[in-house]
């Protein structure tokens, strides 16, 4: 069987709580040999770190989502500092602009994004970055804060085929979910299409945005296999094919070995 690695997925959420260690012990039967645990917030921060150091096959990105920075200041920040350290926090993030719920102030969101690149320039580690209807602040300020030196993946990458070609130019990757599936996703399947195979993340955001045919159900890093056929079938590739090139890319971007 093909090796999964699902880049992004939150299984420290509640939806998880009845049945996580079930789910856990039946994922490589599924295929799914390694889940990035994406953290959000200073507590998710904490359930990430008890997550990969109890699992094997989890590692995990410490950062604050834009919606949860006005909880930062300077002595907690050293929380998310520390906790990105770790030897198996593979990347900082999730962090970025959210400006469509807009749960923080933009000025809050921005200073805290700023910070974490910072904090991800100084420790040589990948970065993951969520933006939602904030394309243009996005762009400017990641290159204002040195683009290209950045190693980046846009998770659940959501803008034009424009947008998607100034960050290949800088070499970063997009990520890449259920949403693909869904009929009225026009754009990002343009996107996909448009793009190289091997700038792909796969990705789940578990416990969210569920593949059809079970878009509304709770998600997990089994259903990823109905996002692989959905980019293979657009980009004219065998399953086979995607399933080996999104390993590969996955290895690359948070540098882990490829066996
Ligand atoms: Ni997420």
């Amino acid at each position: 069987m093909k090796k999964i690695f699902d880049t992004h997925a939150h299984y420290d959420d509640e939806a998880f709580d009845a049945d996580r260690e079930e789910l856990f012990a039946s994922m490589r039967d599924q295929g799914v040999e390694r889940i990035v645990n994406v953290s959000a917030s200073l507590h998710e921060i904490e359930e990430t770190l008890k997550l990969i150091e109890r699992c094997p096959f989890i590692y995990g990105a410490a950062g604050v989502h834009p919606d949860d920075t006005k909880e930062l200041n300077e002595e907690n920040f050293e929380q998310v500092r520390r906790a990105a350290m770790h030897e198996k926090m593979v990347a900082v993030g999730e962090i970025g602009l959210d400006y469509y719920w807009d749960s923080s102030d933009r000025e809050t969101q921005k200073k805290w994004f700023l910070r974490q690149l910072e904090l991800a320039r100084e420790l040589d580690k990948p970065v993951i970055i969520h933006s939602r209807e904030a394309a243009q602040d996005t762009l400017e300020l990641i290159k204002a804060a040195g683009g290209p030196d950045f190693s980046m993946v846009i998770h659940c990458f959501s803008y034009s085929t424009e947008i998607a070609g100034e960050y290949l130019n800088m070499g970063y990757y997009l990520g890449i979910g259920g949403v693909v599936t869904y009929k009225n996703a026009r754009k990002l399947k343009e996107v996909v299409s448009f793009m190289p195979l091997d700038r792909i993340l796969l990705e789940t955001d578990a416990p969210y945005l569920t593949p059809v045919p079970f878009r509304g159900k709770r998600n997990s890093s089994d259903k990823i296999r109905f996002v692989v056929e959905e980019i293979a079938r657009l980009k004219d590739v065998s399953i086979d094919e995607v399933l080996e090139t999104t390993w590969d890319n996955a290895c690359r971007f948070y540098r882990l070995n490829e066996d």
